[in-house]
């Protein structure tokens, strides 16, 4: 609904700020004016104002301004329309109704849903009349059936025959065209159906209703996919695709996956997996975010993992850490490089989607590690500088949360991370044999040469050793920052075991509360796969289990703790006496 300008005006007018924003900041007089500790970032001394006699509010802290509606939607929460009744409601001010003009508009936005959905009806027949043949054979081949196809009423648009069926219901030429349902030839102005041979997605707002359509194309023909234009009914930004399927499966309990296509949201719905989403060919809006959490407090958003996705992740991150609340956050979970979920159902099942799932990551760990390669950390020969600049970058992207404890929160974790990452340099400086951050730094010979210098294959009971520890340091992640010291100064004189354990080392690093699930997704898509299925194959188990006299039930991370000093112990005590790795272990 919409309300008059002039009435917001009025409702401004006899709105007191003071006593508004009074309810929630003690406000005192300075410098003429009233000011208080701000309510939208954490300070000890006031420097939020507000001014009545304009009716704003402006903190010279951290630069928000506003007036009495987005005082109340900022620190309330509130929609647009729930504050102006509350502030109607202060002022004793009654909300008009809609004005004559609202009522024509709304009549107009009525008329061409009737048409959008007599459209949909149209394009669902054709699907399973003769001439949509090919469509329903395509469709079928996605592994579509007859229940998920009608669930997401999907149908085809035939080249031509939906304008005259339309105009044969009496919809006026006018409407047609502004629902997006024709177009009107610039050579001889006659309407023509805007989709033709194309498969049709109808998208529907949050009632049900079909306010537009997604098209694929059926062959080559560009663009793949077409959308209604933007009009009275349908604004893109503001539209989710498949809310009310995804509300229907929330009531199972299932997670929440955001995706980015129209294929994405059906095959994952279809499933079973999890509940889906996805905007309409752009990313998430902050508009389109906030309806999200309205189904889900914790969405998972899905990126593809190649560079671009994980640019596009970061991003959404940067537009997702101001809004974080409690009940309001998101997990990252990234794709194989040129896969969408579609086609991992595909190609791995639900298995394979499952585990990706699982794998998802926090919001802070996502973005830590996006940026602690785009700071190119993982490079021993970048210079102290860079871990600056990303430790700078990391705190003020979490100053930007606008929820107080929130932000704090997230501030104390970011100082966390910092200090771990500064004390697993400190152990690694010791040494100069190329585990993280060493190598590089002491012989200038760069990262990646030094771990390819010694190719030897150890002795079989010392690689187990290896493997023990990696198998372990795995499994219980959380004992990592025990043992960082002694791992990042050991060398394992077995390439391939110590590239994996240096990737283990800096995703702990990098990502200090991964679990197994993460760290094991992680170093699968890294490809150490071979290496990992090593680890916790049933050979492997049993030794472990034979040599430290543990059932494979028993394995707890204290024992595991108890093990992996052991080993740590043996190795280094070991590699000292045959002076292999130098070590200057205080
Ligand atoms: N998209 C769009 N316009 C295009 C291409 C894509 O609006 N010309 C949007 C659509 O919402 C589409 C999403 O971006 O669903 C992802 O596009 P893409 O990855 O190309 O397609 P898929 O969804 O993988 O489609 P399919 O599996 O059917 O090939
Ligand atoms: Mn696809």
């Amino acid at each position: 609904m919409a309300v008059a300008p002039e009435f917001i005006e009025e409702l401004r007018a006899r709105t007191t700020l003071s006593d508004l924003v009074g309810k929630r900041v003690k406000l005192v007089p300075k410098g003429g004016r009233l000011a208080g500790l701000c309510p939208f970032h954490s300070e000890k001394t006031p420097s939020f104002y507000v001014n009545d006699s304009e009716g704003f509010y402006h903190c010279f802290g951290c630069g928000v301004s506003g007036d009495a509606i987005s005082f109340l939607r900022e620190s309330d929460g509130m929609d647009f329309m729930e504050a102006v009744r509350y502030l109607a409601d202060v002022a004793g001010m009654a909300v008009p109704n809609s004005a004559p003009q609202d009522s024509e508009k709304a009549e107009q936005r009525k008329q061409a849903i009737d048409a959008l959905e007599f459209a949909a009806q149209f394009y669902q027949k054709n699907l399973d009349s003769p001439v949509g043949n090919a469509a329903s054979e395509y469709i079928r081949s996605r592994g579509l059936d007859a229940h998920i196809i009608s669930q997401f009423m999907l149908g085809y648009a035939p080249r031509s025959g939906l304008y005259p069926s339309l105009q044969q219901r009496q919809f006026p030429k006018e409407l047609i065209v502004q629902a997006g349902l024709a177009g009107v030839s610039e050579r001889d102005g006659q309407p023509y159906d805007y989709f033709r041979d194309r498969l049709m997605f109808p998208i529907q707002n949050r009632q049900g209703r079909v306010i537009a359509f997604g098209a694929r194309a059926l062959g080559d023909a560009q663009p793949k996919y077409l959308n209604s234009p933007e009009g009275p009914t349908f604004s893109k930004k503001a539209v989710l695709y498949g809310w009310t399927q995804a509300r229907a499966l929330l009531r199972q309990g299932l997670p929440l996956l955001v995706v980015e296509g129209y294929m994405d949201v059906i095959a994952v719905s279809a499933s079973g997996v999890a509940a889906t989403l996805a905007p309409l060919g752009t990313a998430l809006t902050e508009q389109q975010i906030q309806l999200v959490w309205k189904l889900h407090p914790e969405p998972i958003l899905c990126f593809d993992g190649d560079a671009a996705g994980q640019k596009a992740a970061s991003r959404a991150i940067e537009r997702i850490l101001p809004l974080l609340e409690p009940g309001r956050t998101v997990r990252i979970a990234s794709l194989p490089a040129g896969q969408d979920p579609d086609d991992i159902l595909k190609s791995e099942g639900e298995e394979g989607l499952r585990r990706i799932l699982t794998a998802a990551s926090g919001i802070l760990d996502t973005l830590w590690q996006r940026k602690f390669s785009e700071y190119r950390l993982e490079d021993a020969r970048t210079q102290p500088g860079a871990r600056a600049a990303f430790w700078a970058d990391m705190r003020q992207l979490v100053k930007s949360i606008s929820h107080n404890q929130t932000r704090t929160a997230y501030l104390d974790d970011v100082e966390y991370r910092i200090g771990a990452m500064r004390a697993a340099l400190k152990g690694a400086r010791g040494g100069d044999s190329g585990s993280y951050a060493s190598g590089g730094y002491a012989s200038g010979g760069g990262y990646q040469a030094g771990q390819m210098v010694r190719t030897r294959r150890p002795k079989t009971g010392v690689r187990v050793q290896y493997q023990a520890v990696l198998a372990l340091l795995v499994r219980f992640p959380e004992l990592f920052s025990d043992f960082a010291e002694e791992l990042a100064m050991m060398q394992f004189e077995d390439n391939e075991l110590e590239i994996t354990k240096k990737q283990i080392i800096d995703l702990l690093i990098a990502t200090p509360d991964l679990d197994e699930a993460a760290v094991r997704y992680h170093l699968e898509y890294s490809g150490s796969n071979t290496v990992v299925e090593d680890l916790f194959g049933s050979d492997m188990t049993a030794r472990l289990d034979a040599s430290f006299k543990q059932g494979s039930t028993g394995w707890t991370a204290a024992r595991a703790k108890e093990i992996l000093s052991e080993i740590l112990d043996r190795l280094l005590h070991k590699t000292r006496r045959t002076g292999q790795a130098p070590s200057n272990r205080s």
